[in-house]
């Protein structure tokens, strides 16, 4: 068990749901990517819990009232290509969210990320920096797109992620004790190709059915 500030595994009837229409190898493309926009945006509501509020006066049609306003930049970070499938679900609590690339894969030998893309908003010194990615494995793409977004000034990130395998998270709490993950589920190991075991497979295939 990780300390919930740390690592916030979602429990919820609809994810338990959705989780096995993902995992399921016979789900077709579209049945996983609707499946994959509902836990998404379970977990960007949950990942926005306790973002900042600033309150005003609203004028209701009956009185004048307190009202609130999110008091936070928020800037979103899909690792490609499969962090992109995250993307709606925090635009759709904040639709003025400015959005970053960072373009990974892992290499299928040394299973070690490759940067091949990169493209970050400016101010994301102020920002709260949410990174998303549907899996986090050994978390080498996680701690090296944090680091990385570190090196550019970010100071307040979490990382969202649908499901991880301890060895990611433990690498992550490790290297980068001051950023907390957000996941629907803490799976059991990785297998000797490194894939969450039991996972769902390869994440960005089976979001762009390029299998
Ligand atoms: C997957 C996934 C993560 C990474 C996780 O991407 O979306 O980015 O692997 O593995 P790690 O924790 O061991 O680094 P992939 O390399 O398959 O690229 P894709 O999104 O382009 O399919
Ligand atoms: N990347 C994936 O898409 N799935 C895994 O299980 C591990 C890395």
């Amino acid at each position: 068990m990780y300390p919930s500030e740390k690592v916030l595994e979602i429990k919820h009837p609809v994810i338990a749901r959705d989780l096995t229409i993902l995992r399921d190898k016979n789900t077709s493309t579209a049945v996983f990517r609707l499946a994959l926009g509902r836990i998404s945006t379970i977990l960007a509501y949950n990942a926005l819990k306790n973002i900042p509020l600033r309150d005003f006066i609203v004028e209701t049609p009956i009185k004048n009232t307190t009202g609130y306003e999110i008091d936070a930049e928020i800037v979103v970070i899909p690792i490609l290509r499969a962090g992109l499938g995250l993307v709606d679900a925090i635009t759709t609590f904040i639709p003025d969210a400015r959005v970053g690339h960072l373009g990974m894969y892992r290499d299928e030998v040394t299973k070690k990320p490759v940067d091949y893309y990169v493209n970050i908003p400016n101010g994301i010194e102020n920002a709260l920096v949410l990174v998303v990615d549907p899996m986090l494995a050994t978390g080498g793409s996680a701690c090296d797109a944090i680091s990385f977004l570190k090196s550019k000034g970010a100071k307040n990130i979490r990382f969202i992620c649908l499901i991880s395998a301890p060895e990611g998270i433990d690498k992550v709490l490790n290297d980068h004790p001051d950023v907390s993950i957000i996941t629907a589920s803490v799976d059991e190991c990785l297998n000797e190709n490194k894939y969450i075991v039991p996972g769902l497979g390869d994440a960005g295939d089976r979001i762009y059915g390029t299998t």
